[in-house]
């Protein structure tokens, strides 16, 4: 599957000769799916023009203060960023980046970023050998910034040796590899996400405002973490994950079916992200409703409710469900993990600007002797996030499972 595709990467070029390659790595990234965005050090703009970049990536070019424009566009790329790769690094940028310089506004981003930062050194042989620049990596390696790289060679200031940045086919192969993990691998995986939509007449319909942006990142975290994956999925405006099977539904009761005609093929994990109807007209006319008098009413009925109704089957998959709330979040999702009888809730605020419709949400996790608050970010990082929790409380459920298991086999 392509681990690229809507991943955003921060590229920072440094002052190397190699800085000529970095222009084909964008290219090469952007024809992966990747957006990409460049920070040079001024260093960087000596060897290959910022205009360069500017074209390659379709978006501005960072280099020095001049032109953090809103005064905090270092803090606005460190967010933006999935993955921040530098390429090539120098000497002079990776001694500071050990030493947690922000002196440039690329340093600066890297400090200011929580997410993976990984780096391929390029310079002379004798200067990597230098005991001053293994003592750099080694910092950086504690930290667990990831070295890719260098390769050995011949090298443009005519010695040969280690020093030479990784080719751009590589790095690239190297960026998308770091966004798979196999913590799920082998399970399989139910995702709902996006509204439903329950019919009053052929025309009308009540739904809520999901946007399935959080759903659809969870079933692509799931597959990048390794699951089998398949997505059911109310009417959105979205393009179904790589790699991921999808079935697109309406109401509540065919996300129901499409859901237990997944789960009874065979289903490790579910995760409701869906935002079912609670309720649904009690009939929904054949014809459409003709204006009559001035006002009328419409009789609701419950809809089916998908996660309790996949929580109570036998040998049910590890259930993870998904609450909108717009007061005491806490509160209210611990009820509902114990009212469905699930393992986890992902509980949301929603409300203006929060929640549905936007890019950005932030989570709290709750399940049976913990919680766990993911503070506001990209839903996409979220999701990541979440599959992260979701998986090690899944190993851990399942491990002792196993152990129960296997300890009343032994006594009986
Ligand atoms: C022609 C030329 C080539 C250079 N090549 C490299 C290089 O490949 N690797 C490196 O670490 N430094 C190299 N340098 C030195 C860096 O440009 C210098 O250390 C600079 O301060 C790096 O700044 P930066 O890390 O902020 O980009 C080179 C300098 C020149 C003039």
């Amino acid at each position: 599957m392509n681990f690229l595709s809507q991943k955003r990467i921060l590229l920072g070029v440094s002052g190397g000769i190699a800085a000529y390659k970095s222009a084909e790595l964008v290219r090469q990234l952007r024809a992966a799916g990747a957006a990409v965005r460049v920070v040079m050090t001024p260093a960087a703009t000596g060897f290959v023009a910022a205009r360069t970049f500017q074209a390659l990536s379709g978006e501005r070019v960072w280099s020095d203060w001049s032109d953090d424009r809103s005064g905090m566009d270092h803090i606005e790329l460190a967010r933006w960023a999935d993955r921040i790769l530098i390429a090539p690094a120098s000497a002079d940028t990776l001694a500071r980046l050990a030493h947690g310089r922000a002196d440039d506004l690329l340093a600066a981003v890297c400090l200011a970023s929580t997410v993976p930062l990984c780096v391929a050194p390029a310079m002379n042989q004798a200067m990597w050998g230098n005991a001053a620049t293994r003592h750099n990596i080694a910092l950086l390696r504690e930290r667990n910034v990831q070295v890719w790289g260098p390769a050995a060679g011949a090298q443009a200031c005519g010695e040969s040796g280690p020093g030479r940045m990784l080719e751009p086919d590589a790095l690239v192969r190297a960026v998308a590899d770091s966004f798979s993990s196999e913590r799920l691998a082998g399970v399989r995986v139910v995702v709902t996400a996006g509204p439903t939509r329950e019919a009053i007449d052929p025309v009308r319909f009540i739904s809520n405002r999901s946007s399935g942006k959080m759903g659809y990142a969870v079933a692509q975290a799931a597959r990048e973490a390794g699951a089998q994956v398949a997505l059911v999925s109310g009417p959105v405006e979205l393009d179904a994950p790589d790699g991921v099977t999808r079935t697109m539904v309406e109401s509540a009761q065919e996300m129901l079916e499409a859901v237990l005609a997944e789960v009874s093929t065979g289903c490790d994990l579910f995760i409701g992200a869906a935002a079912v109807a609670d309720y649904r007209p009690a009939s929904a006319s054949a014809r459409k409703i003709k204006k009559r008098a001035d006002c009328t009413s419409l009789d609701l009925q419950p809809a089916p409710d998908i996660l309790a109704t996949v929580a109570a089957l036998e040998n049910r998959p590890f259930c993870v469900g998904f609450a909108a709330e717009t007061e005491q979040l806490q509160r209210h999702a611990q009820k509902k993990r114990l009212g469905k009888g699930v393992e986890m809730i992902a509980a949301n605020r929603v409300g203006k600007g929060l929640g549905f419709e936007t890019d950005q949400n932030e989570l709290l996790l709750v399940w049976e002797g913990g919680s766990q608050l993911l503070a506001m970010d990209a839903k996409t990082r979220l999701a990541r996030r979440l599959i992260e929790c979701v998986a090690d409380l899944y190993r851990h459920r399942t491990k002792h499972q196993d152990f129960a298991q296997d300890h009343a086999e032994n006594s009986a």
